[in-house]
């Protein structure tokens, strides 16, 4: 029997397809966390340099890596390694996260004022799940978007990202769950998620 592999570069065009057709996000969601699913089946699908930390540079212990940037489309891989985290943080777009390999616990919060002050923002916890191989993570624009990321495990995370915006160059928010306070970022290169 010949077992035929989902490639990265199928998943691409699968990807890109669906995004072509501008579908409404119900349907963009449902399509895509079904090809998603069956990238993150097979862990050979991603190359071995991407699967692991950077181990170099101001998080040697973290890896980003953009797969894929197109019109509407941006995929890449992260790496956390044992110990990585990022705080809370927004994404300026729809995204989908697969894991790959191993687990990462994943906080989801909630904005809870009035959002009439742009530097200054009221969070609540709503849920923390372990997101492990296999699964995947929806990122739902002003609903549901705002996370925060621990690998709390002994090996490497792998995931792959999907996003309907360019990271880079987007400006978006990080969160201070003590002071409330709002931070914009914009990254000049990848290396971030
Ligand atoms: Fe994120």
């Amino acid at each position: 029997m010949v077992l035929t592999r989902y490639s990265l570069d199928q998943f691409v065009d699968d990807m890109q397809g669906l995004v072509a057709r501008q579908p409404e996000q119900a349907q963009l969601f449902d399509r895509g966390s079904a090809y998603l699913e069956r990238l993150i089946q097979d862990p050979e699908a991603l190359p071995e340099q991407f699967r692991r930390p950077a181990g170099v540079g101001p998080r040697p212990n973290h890896g980003s890596y953009a797969l894929h940037r197109s019109d509407g489309l941006f995929v890449s891989a992260v790496v956390w390694g044992p110990g990585d985290r990022v705080g809370p943080h927004d994404h300026q777009t729809w995204g989908m996260i697969g894991v790959m390999g191993n687990a990462i616990q994943e906080t989801r919060f909630r904005r809870v004022d009035d959002r009439e002050r742009d530097d200054h923002a009221i969070l609540e916890q709503d849920r923390t799940t372990l997101v492990q191989a296999g699964d995947v993570s929806l990122l739902i624009p002003e609903v549901d978007e705002i996370h925060s990321m621990e690998n709390r495990g002994a090996a490497p995370t792998v995931e792959i990202h999907v996003y309907g915006k360019d990271l880079v160059g987007l400006t978006r928010s990080s969160y201070n769950l003590e002071t409330g306070q709002i931070k914009r970022f914009r990254s000049e290169k990848f290396d971030n998620c």
